[in-house]
């Protein structure tokens, strides 16, 4: 009895790590913003700023299902215009959570600008980005301003090929980003560079973007790859409309590879407790630790991480212009 409620512990402990993991919010780690300078100000008690306000607010008690936010509050001059996505592993409890603290933190940050945008990381299953204007950005496709992260980890070995791998995984899960209907543009796949080096990446268009839009935002932002991340073990850039993230660990969650998401979901939906532990148990014993593998990989990995743009002597106000090529960006890495 006791060995067996030892076993049921031990095959059931990596479903409640994973239950956890997706269920409680882990405090900020990292926080761009861009408050843009030259597109004008709005005043202080302004029908914008009330709208604005307004909408901003809504925004944290809708739960939408598909991990994309698109909203608008006021009218003609007055009308305030807003977009959110999320990191498209997210269930859409953790994504409204993200959307909300980033609204919060983006009227307080960049008040009285017409146009603002915030990206939010935790390093677990909050990432999000949320902006704002004056102006419809629904289908607007901008890939400046961007930022992009690095691991601190190089390739010592086996560079060449290594690079070239990493390429080549990238253009095709552009393409099958790409090419996704509305709610689902992204992708995620592998690639073996060696007996013991995968390459895990994630690419994401927001989900109003054109095929064609979609394909040139991402191979816009892969044109900094080299900048960014050159060596590197892992690392992304991310932009308003698009994103991309590579790792040697699966750093994203199994649920959106399609294949294993049927098992995961029927593990979830198992209806009784006998049951749960059998599955669970046969699943994870098929599986091994992979469970358990990706949460300590997600930590550890975030906590690698940190920001090729960081200029932390910027502070918020910063002035950001649209152009690509004179872009910076503020960020602030928030005490863990
Ligand atoms: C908008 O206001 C901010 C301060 O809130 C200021 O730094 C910025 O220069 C202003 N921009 C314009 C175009 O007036
Ligand atoms: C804005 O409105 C509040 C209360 O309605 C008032 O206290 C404040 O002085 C107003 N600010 C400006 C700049 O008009
Ligand atoms: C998004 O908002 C725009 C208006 O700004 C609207 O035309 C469009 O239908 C909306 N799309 C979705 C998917 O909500
Ligand atoms: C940003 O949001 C986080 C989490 O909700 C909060 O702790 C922080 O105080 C906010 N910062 C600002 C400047 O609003
Ligand atoms: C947005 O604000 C700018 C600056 O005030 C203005 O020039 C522009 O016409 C506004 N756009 C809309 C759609 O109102
Ligand atoms: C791509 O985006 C640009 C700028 O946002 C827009 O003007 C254009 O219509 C879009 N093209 C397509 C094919 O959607
Ligand atoms: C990786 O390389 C960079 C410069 O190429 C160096 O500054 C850094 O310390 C290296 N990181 C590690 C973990 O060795
Ligand atoms: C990013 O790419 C653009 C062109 O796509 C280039 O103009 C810019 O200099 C690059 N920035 C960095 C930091 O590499
Ligand atoms: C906007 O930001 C740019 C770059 O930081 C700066 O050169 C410019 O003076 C700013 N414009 C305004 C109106 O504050």
């Amino acid at each position: 009895m006791a060995s067996s409620s030892k076993l049921l512990l031990f095959f059931l402990s990596p479903i409640f790590i994973h239950f956890l993991a997706l269920g409680t919010i882990a405090e900020l780690k990292e926080q761009h913003h861009v408050c843009y300078n030259n597109t004008g100000n709005y005043s202080t008690n302004s029908s914008y700023e009330e709208n604005l306000h307004r909408l901003l607010n809504s925004l944290s008690t809708k739960t939408v299902d598909y991990g994309f936010y698109n909203f608008s509050d006021g009218e003609n001059a007055d009308e305030v215009y807003v977009i959110g996505i999320c990191r498209p592993d997210m269930d859409p409890e953790n994504c409204r959570k993200c959307i909300s603290a980033a609204s919060n933190n983006l009227t307080s940050i960049c008040s009285n600008f017409l146009l603002a945008t915030i990206w939010l990381d935790d390093g677990e299953y909050h990432n999000c980005m949320l902006r704002y204007a004056n102006y419809s950005i629904f289908g607007l496709m901008e890939d400046a301003p961007y930022f992009y992260k690095s691991s601190k980890g190089n390739i010592t070995e086996n560079l060449e090929d290594f690079s070239q791998k990493r390429n080549k995984l990238l253009k095709r899960l552009i393409g099958e980003a790409a090419a996704r209907g509305s709610p689902t543009k992204y992708a995620v796949g592998e690639e073996g560079v060696s007996e013991n080096l995968r390459l895990y990446a994630l690419v994401q268009c927001n989900p109003d973007l054109t095929e064609a839009n979609c394909t040139s935002c991402l191979n816009g932002i892969l044109g900094n790859l080299s900048a960014c991340c050159d060596k590197k073990e892992g690392g992304g850039v991310d932009c308003p409309s698009c994103r991309f993230r590579y790792e040697k660990t699966k750093f994203y969650h199994s649920s959106i590879e399609g294949k294993k998401n049927t098992v995961i979901t029927a593990v979830r939906s198992v209806i009784g407790f006998v049951i749960l532990i059998f599955i669970g148990c046969i699943i994870l014993r098929m599986r091994k630790t992979e469970e358990d593998d990706e949460i300590v990989v997600e930590a550890s990995s975030s906590q690698e991480y940190y920001s090729g743009s960081t200029r932390s002597d910027q502070l918020k106000n910063e002035v950001v212009p649209l152009s690509r090529n004179d872009v910076s960006m503020i960020t602030e890495l928030l005490p863990r």
